[in-house]
């Protein structure tokens, strides 16, 4: 709680011994059971001193062993699953802000206790630390919409963006950082499931992270932290793992149709091949896993699925001479192949059947 401490400090400093009194009467309170404030965790306000010139507020300041009161931009995917499974950890989440009702009034069902605004920027009356979870597109905007005080941070949930993009809301004693869950965030329970060992990427100064890492472990999560200028290629490689996996699936499920196949057949038929694989790779590795006819040398084979595709799925052509060039290379790097064998199948795979 260091960074936040600090900048109560900052702000405490010339009242700081009524302050104290004031604190330890209600730490006496609380000892004995007694709640002067029976409200959401939100709304607790301690230590609330504004110095002239200090961009300071009255917003809630957690304690020295209390966790920050956190406050969720966006009740879209991200961040409803991050709200409920921060609630489920024991995180305060005081408030949530969605400019949809129905979505704002959904969070507040699953997270009780959380108040609902319509723009982010009331976020900041009420929590200490602000998730930013909108899209890549919108992180700046709504950032420069929020102006934070002294001792609250932002953080954003984007695998490509990097912290700086919340410059414009940044303040004396404020702080950015970023909280990038690698989760396929396609239904609240399964990301749920899915956060629990799941990789969260963070960046921030060494007081903010060592915060955000230690909300990742409260919801199961692992933080990493990314080397900095990393960041893209490592978000293209988890959009790979995600939506190009989906788009592999797509490619597939067009193919087995001219079979006549339609999605639920295909997925019965070519999942398990797939989940055999993925099991293949994890415990032999990336190019042990690797079957099929680039690792045989079979020319004529992938001169037969070129055929057959550019008779039936010809939009599938460019996706499969894709992957089956990188199967060629693999193979090659693993020995598989001479590289006179190499060559005849990049030949099959360039030739117009
Ligand atoms: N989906 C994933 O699998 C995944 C995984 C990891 C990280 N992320 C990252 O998490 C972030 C959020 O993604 P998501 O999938 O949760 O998106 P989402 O489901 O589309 O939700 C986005 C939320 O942002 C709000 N929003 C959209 N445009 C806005 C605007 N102009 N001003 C204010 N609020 C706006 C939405 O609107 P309302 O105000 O209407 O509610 C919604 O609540 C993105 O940066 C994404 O890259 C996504």
């Amino acid at each position: 709680m260091r960074a936040w401490d600090e900048a109560d400090a900052v702000i405490r400093r010339g009242a700081e011994r009524r302050a104290a009194e004031r604190d330890e009467t209600i730490r006496e309170l609380d000892e004995e059971g007694i709640d002067l404030d029976p409200a959401s965790p939100a709304t607790h306000r301690h230590g609330d001193v504004q110095l002239p010139g200090d961009h300071a507020h009255p917003h809630p300041h957690s304690g020295p062993c209390e966790r920050p009161v956190v406050g969720i931009g966006g009740a879209g995917a991200v961040g409803t699953a991050l709200g409920v499974a921060l609630d489920r950890a024991g995180w305060p989440v005081g408030a949530v802000a969605s400019r949809d009702p129905a979505r704002r009034e959904r969070f507040r069902e699953l997270v009780p206790g959380a108040r609902g605004f319509a723009e982010a920027n009331a976020l900041v009356d009420d929590v200490e630390l602000v998730i930013l979870a909108v899209p890549d597109d919108v992180v700046a905007p709504v950032a420069a919409a929020l102006r934070l005080y002294a001792g609250q941070a932002m953080v954003h949930t984007s695998g490509l963006l990097g912290a700086e993009v919340l410059a414009p809301a940044m303040a004396a004693g404020t702080q950015a950082g970023a909280f990038h869950p690698l989760v396929a965030f396609a239904d609240l329970d399964r990301a749920l499931a899915a956060l629990r060992g799941a990789t969260i990427a963070i960046e921030g100064d060494e007081e903010l992270a060592a915060h955000l890492a230690e909300m990742a472990e409260a919801i199961g999560a692992v933080p990493v932290r990314l080397a900095p200028g990393s960041k893209a290629a490592y978000h293209a490689a988890a959009v790979l793992s995600a939506g190009g996996v989906v788009a592999l699936l797509d490619t597939i499920r067009e193919i087995a149709g001219v079979v006549g196949l339609d999605e639920p057949g295909a997925l019965r038929i070519y999942l398990p091949l797939l989940e055999q694989t993925v099991a293949n790779a994890r415990a032999l590795g990336v190019a042990a896993a690797l079957t099929g006819p680039a690792t045989r040398g079979d020319a004529g084979t992938l001169a037969a699925h070129l055929e057959a595709l550019t008779a039936g799925a010809p939009d599938t052509l460019p996706v499969y001479r894709a992957l089956l060039e990188r199967s060629v290379r693999v193979a090659s790097d693993r020995g598989a192949l001479s590289p006179e064998a190499a060559e005849r199948l990049r030949t099959a795979l360039a030739g117009n059947p």
